[in-house]
């Protein structure tokens, strides 16, 4: 139905690998593409040429659907996988040319939070990680520790082994233990995944004042409200290709407006409902004794058509009203026209 705003769309998405000087954005990814060759099983074509940059400060969001390629991304990102072909800039460093320095400006929260040892206390964990990560010579790292189990509500549990702290302890202890590395670059694979509902705000209210503070947050989720929540920008991926690109604002705005929803009584004549299905703009569901059409409007005048196509038997309307602005259904529409091209 939304098909020509989606393509509108889609061309955007395409065009956005020249967004930004590519020096200045904290993430520039070129044409990135990933095969798993199989023994004995087809290769399977996880991350097919993708392009995107990601400006300083932000919180960014990949979102697509179980098996889209996310989890493959950001491991070619952190410099864990290697990329059968393309390009991965973070903070200006070539991971691929300069792996070493550019491990140095990315850390990461992969699936499963496997980042954090069950046997070590909270504390030691940070400790434990933050020495890897050549961090024991701060002096301030006591305190930086402190600091973080602060930040994470943490401090309570500080001597307490990670096995016997919650599901959402847990994931905010590997959050701390990603930041205690003090990159300019966080990478988090699906970061509220399994949590409850005020875990997960919890996290998200932690990742926007990270944010605030100059970090570059990159997360990959399929929550939508997680994108729309805290992300400023998003691309959505299927299939390991990209089938939207945008501010999340503008993808929101950009479907929000036009949806609307007209409930009738029943009584439509065979002709009406002939006419009614003929609109390429509109679907119809009966609902009990009620009939409901939904419509996605580019131009207003489409929506005196069905009134005229309701009057011609005097059909009474009972409610006009505008859509709720549901970004799941953004999200399938994207993917649907994405599988169809
Ligand atoms: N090590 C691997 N070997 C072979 N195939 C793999 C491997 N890792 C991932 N894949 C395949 O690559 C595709 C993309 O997987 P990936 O884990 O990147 O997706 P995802 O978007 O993170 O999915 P999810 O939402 O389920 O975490 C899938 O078809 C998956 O089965
Ligand atoms: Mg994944």
């Amino acid at each position: 139905m939304a098909g020509a705003r989606v393509r509108r769309q889609q061309e955007r998405a395409a065009g956005s690998a020249e967004m930004t000087d590519p020096t200045e954005a904290a993430l520039v990814v070129e044409n990135l593409s990933k095969t798993y060759r199989q023994r004995k099983k087809a290769d399977i074509t996880a991350v097919d040429n993708i392009s995107f940059q990601v400006p300083r400060g932000q919180i960014f969001g990949l979102l697509g659907p179980n098996g889209a390629g996310k989890t493959t991304t950001v491991k070619m990102i952190c410099g864990l996988i290697k990329p059968d072909s393309g390009r991965i800039l973070v903070n200006g460093v070539d991971m691929l040319k300069q792996r070493r320095r550019g491990l140095s400006q990315v850390s990461a929260v992969l699936e499963g939070n496997r980042n954090i040892y069950w046997r070590l206390t909270a504390r030691e964990n940070l400790e434990f990680f933050a020495a890897l990560k050549g961090q024991s010579g701060r002096q301030d790292l006591a305190e930086r520790i402190s600091e973080l189990l602060a930040f994470f509500d943490l401090t309570d549990k500080e001597a307490e082994p990670a096995r016997r702290l919650s599901r959402g302890m847990q994931q905010k202890l590997a959050l701390a233990v990603c930041l205690v590395a003090d990159t300019p670059i966080v990478v988090l694979d699906e970061p509220t995944l399994g949590l409850d509902v005020k875990a997960s705000y919890e996290i998200r209210a932690r990742l926007q004042e990270i944010a605030g503070d100059q970090k570059t947050i990159i997360i990959t989720t399929h929550d939508m409200n997680v994108v729309e929540d805290i992300c400023q920008e998003v691309v959505v991926i299927d299939k390991g290709r990209i089938v939207a690109a945008d501010k999340t604002e503008n993808l929101l705005n950009l479907f929000q407006a036009r949806s609307y929803q007209i409930e009738i009584r029943e009584g439509l004549t065979a002709s009406q409902r002939d006419s009614l299905l003929e609109l390429d703009f509109l679907e119809l569901q009966q609902n009990k004794d009620k009939v409901i059409l939904d419509l996605e409007l580019q131009n207003a005048s489409n929506l005196y058509r069905v009134i005229d196509i309701l009057e011609e038997n005097q059909t009474i309307i009972e409610a006009i009203r505008q859509e709720q602005l549901n970004f799941e259904k953004i999200f399938m529409e994207l993917l649907e026209n994405g599988r169809r091209r």
